[in-house]
């Protein structure tokens, strides 16, 4: 180890010191330095620098990956114990090296070292060129004799110097998610944080928008939007210094998490994912959009199924033959797939509410006496796909699971239990539990090949926290059971890769990009009034493609019409969870045209470029477009509650091809009714649709408009 020591700071020594290490994408560049002391700063955060010599014009920056116990007075990135009681760390440059990851993706490992104790971080950044995203993330290890404690072990630290910085945080609660507020930070920390340990999201989510200069805006300014992939406790610290300076600091929330690694086991953390944009929210947005579809999401290039749900149709309260007049109305609707919901298991407690039955996953033989099987071959029989909801991590206290295996629920000794929608969170830090977990998923795969689809849920956060399994190391617990999560998912990937997945969490519960990467889309919200869903679909957009985001049409708030609710659902991916027989024959018709519309539209809407137009945030509207190429779009325009004569202003579109002529047509319109749109039919300039716009807005309460847009 001496020797290895030596031999680094030779090297260091010898010809390192000022080099610059740039992680670059087309438009955006980190660069790290080697300083004279062989520490490693960061002179520049933001656009890629295309003049060399400008370079050594660089101010060195504020330390990359800051240790405790040194000269710096602000949140450190990394802290831990050495054996002998020596609580600083002091990092060293030793080597990096690049690598193209295939895809467009060059990975830079930039090797840090303690000259006097042996500990190595590596800072590993992907950066994604085209997309413009980067991520980034630490690998820890040590080579002392007896473990070493880790405090602090953050992800990334990246440093800002603006004249003002603006935070947009993204927070609320079950059925009232993301809901976007910006303040400008001052000297001081603000923290965006949460601790409810078997999901990222709920109270607060993980992301954020930072404006440096001037508030963030849609189409100009410079933004940088972070989030954290894990799906469990996260915090980003925001932290202006005495100068000015900002740091964000972003990682696994350490809060009740003290974590030892023995000699030679390695700690990685979370990757870190950011874009920067010089042009605002919109184009950041979109780069997160792209980078997902291509890189993250499950078959993220691939197709997504319209889908009939029965949850809020029927509850808990059906049987095989109502099951079956839903997939018929599935085939009368023309979606791809019928998707059964929470309801269908437990026999000694039958799931007949969520009170009971969580945890055993046999059919209810009083409810389905054929089965799964039978249903799979109902839906197959008539000709739409089947999927199934599953909670494979919860357990209700009425369950035989419980009583098998109290020891594999996470509870605590010697307190009463605390219930979150009546049920507890399974140890997934316990090797036996996940291989449970596992088993659900391939059994049922296995008894039933035809399922075509799971809605995975995870309705309840870690309460009562403590793993009989982890023993003395509880302190382990949050962060084993989301790696003992993902153990299970690479399992189920490796053995069905082609498998569609939903994720949900009680809604938007669970929106990170590590789950994503096994999951094809996400449940945004159980809240599926139009009303609502305008405000989260457009909150979640600033992270995530709409063909990630499932929108139903639904029940809620039948103060609105059926077409609002499906022109709301239709800038996602529509599905439906209604009993048709309540619409009239009209109604029928126009979902039955609007579902033929989006299949036909859906490489415009799904995969297309995203423009968020008008924020329902200023006002009583909003308006989306969604382009692919210059030559097809679709905008979307929605009144919410305006006032009596308020003034109306065009929607002014965006992505398009100023020279290009285009046809207007409004689509998804009520059979029977005509056009509200004036230039309906006509055809016009790309430059007049972007610089006078369409009237698309009324002063009609909760009213929408589609309108495709074709290039002739
Ligand atoms: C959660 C989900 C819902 C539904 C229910 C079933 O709340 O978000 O969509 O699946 O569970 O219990």
């Amino acid at each position: 180890m001496k020797k290895l020591l030596t031999l680094t700071f030779l090297v260091c020594s010898a010809s390192l010191y000022g080099q610059n290490i740039r992680i670059q994408t087309s438009d955006v560049e980190l660069i790290l330095r080697v300083g004279d002391n062989g520490r490693v700063y960061q002179p520049h955060l933001g656009k890629r620098l295309s003049h060399e010599s400008d370079l050594a014009l660089l101010p060195q920056g504020r330390e990359a990956y800051l240790t405790h116990g040194l000269e710096d007075y602000y949140l450190p990135a990394l802290r831990l114990t050495h054996n002998d009681g020596n609580p600083s760390l002091l990092l060293q440059y030793v080597s990096h090296e690049s690598k193209v990851l295939g895809e467009g993706a060059v990975e830079t490992t930039v090797r840090l070292k303690d000259p006097k104790y042996p500990v190595e971080v590596a800072l590993v950044y992907t950066a994604y060129t085209d997309e413009n995203v980067i991520k980034s993330r630490a690998e820890i290890v040590h080579g002392e004799k007896k473990p070493v404690t880790l405090y602090n072990y953050a992800s990334s630290v990246l440093h800002l110097d603006a004249a003002g910085y603006w935070l947009t945080e993204f927070s609320g609660n079950w059925a009232n998610e993301v809901n976007m507020s910006e303040t400008k930070l001052e000297f001081g920390k603000k923290i965006l944080d949460t601790k409810l340990g078997s999901r990222a999201d709920m109270l607060c989510s993980p992301m954020f928008i930072l404006s440096q200069n001037s508030p963030a805006a849609e189409n100009s300014g410079s933004v940088i939007l972070g989030t954290l992939g894990w799906t469990g406790n996260f915090s980003f610290t925001f932290e202006v210094d005495h100068t000015g300076g900002l740091r964000i600091v972003s990682g696994i929330n350490p809060y009740g998490s003290e974590y030892t690694i023995a000699k030679g086991e390695k700690f990685v953390t979370p990757e870190f994912i950011f874009t920067y944009s010089a042009e605002g929210t919109g184009r950041a947005s979109r780069n997160f959009h792209s980078w997902a579809r291509r890189h993250t999401l499950k078959n993220g290039t691939g197709d997504r199924m319209t889908l009939l749900n029965n949850w809020e149709a029927t509850y808990f309260d059906f049987n095989e033959e109502k099951l079956a007049g839903i997939m018929d109305d599935a085939v009368t609707l023309g979606v791809d797939m019928f998707l059964l919901d929470d309801g269908w298991f437990g026999n000694k407690y039958p799931r007949y509410s969520d009170t009971q039955g969580l945890g055993d996953w046999q059919e209810t033989a009083s409810k389905l006496p054929g089965g799964v099987k039978k249903l799979v071959e109902t839906a197959i029989g008539k000709g739409v796909k089947f999927g199934l909801w599953i909670e494979p991590e919860m357990v209700n206290p009425k369950s035989e699971l419980y009583e098998k295996h109290l020891d594999w629920v996470v509870r605590l000794p010697n307190r009463d239990e605390y219930y979150f929608r009546n049920q507890l969170v399974l140890d997934l830090s316990n090797p036996a539990v996940q291989e449970y977990v596992f088993g659900i998923v391939d059994r049922l795969m296995t008894e039933n090949p035809g399922i075509a689809y799971f809605k995975w849920d995870c309705n309840s956060p870690i309460t009562n926290i403590y793993s009989a399994y982890l023993k003395d190391k509880q302190s382990h617990l949050y962060i084993d059971f989301v790696r003992g999560l993902y153990n299970v998912l690479e399992r189920v990937a490796a053995k069905y890769p082609d498998l569609p997945m939903m994720l949900c969490s009680g809604g938007g519960g669970r929106t990170d990009y590590k789950a994503l990467e096994y999951f094809t889309e996400f449940w945004p919200s159980d809240n599926t009034d139009p009303l609502e869903r305008i405000f989260i679909q457009w909150g979640y957009s600033h992270f995530f493609p709409s063909k990630a985001m499932c929108a139903h049409v639904t029940s809620w708030n039948k103060t609105t019409s059926v077409k609002f609710r499906t022109d709301v659902a239709m800038m996602c991916k529509l599905g439906f969870d209604i009993m048709i027989h309540e619409m009239s024959e009209t109604e029928l018709q126009f979902c039955k045209d609007a579902v033929v519309n989006f299949d036909r539209l859906k490489p415009v809407i799904l995969d297309g470029d995203q423009y968020r137009l008008v924020s329902p945030y200023d006002g009583q509207h909003m308006a989306v477009m969604y382009t692919a190429g210059t030559d097809k779009a679709v905008v979307f325009a929605y009144d919410m509650n305006p006032r009596y004569g308020e003034k109306l202003h065009p929607v002014k579109l965006q992505g398009l091809d100023a020279q290009k002529m285009y046809r207007v047509e409004e689509i998804n319109i009520m059979p029977g009714s005509g056009s509200s749109v004036r230039l309906n039919g006509r055809t016009v300039s790309g430059e007049w649709l972007m610089t006078h716009g369409l009237e698309l807005f009324s002063t009609s309460r909760a009213r929408s408009v589609v309108v495709e847009i074709t290039a002739i």
